[in-house]
């Protein structure tokens, strides 16, 4: 073959791998903004529970604890005002929806441990997202992502130190 008529084989196997690519992202689309709708929801409820908890806790030996509480509500706060950029971007609609799925206690013990679990919750979604945004090879998305997920396990490892108190 002529090395012309080779390079314009190189470029359509080019372009025919990258219109793959898209269309790929294309169809999986509609999934991933729901779930990062999800994901969303999931933030503002997490923000209001942190806000409520770092209200009722009581005792003096938990003061320190109230206001990395109260840290942790800013982040998630934070972190839906990303998400909610990106969902945009996307090409979506952010949801004004908040998860129903905040709890309380009259116990401060209780409270991490409820805490605990939405940050493991949170663990587990974010880490599943940043595998669907590297398959519809999303670097920027995926960055973000990994970026709030390293906040929810440094989240995790703050109550972990706060229960071993
Ligand atoms: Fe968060
Ligand atoms: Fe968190």
């Amino acid at each position: 073959m002529a090395w012309d008529k080779e390079l314009i084989s190189i470029h359509e196997k080019q372009a025919t791998e990258e219109r793959q690519i898209q269309e790929g992202r294309e169809a999986m689309m509609p999934a991933f903004l729901e779930a990062l709708n999800g994901d969303l929801s999931r933030e503002y409820s997490a923000a209001i529970q942190y806000v409520q908890h770092a209200a009722v806790m009581k005792g003096a030996a938990f003061d320190g604890i109230r206001e990395e509480l109260l840290n942790h509500a800013d982040e998630e706060f934070a972190h839906a005002k990303k998400i909610s950029d990106r969902i945009n971007y996307l090409g979506g609609v952010p949801t004004l929806d908040v998860n129903s799925n905040m709890r309380t206690s009259e116990d401060s013990m209780e409270l991490l441990r409820l805490n605990m679990e939405l940050e493991d919750e949170a663990i587990a979604r974010y880490t599943e997202r940043i595998e669907q945004s590297n398959e519809m090879g999303d670097y920027g998305t995926t960055n973000m992502l990994m970026e709030i997920l390293e906040e929810e396990q440094e989240h995790r490892n703050d109550l972990i130190t706060s229960i071993g108190e």
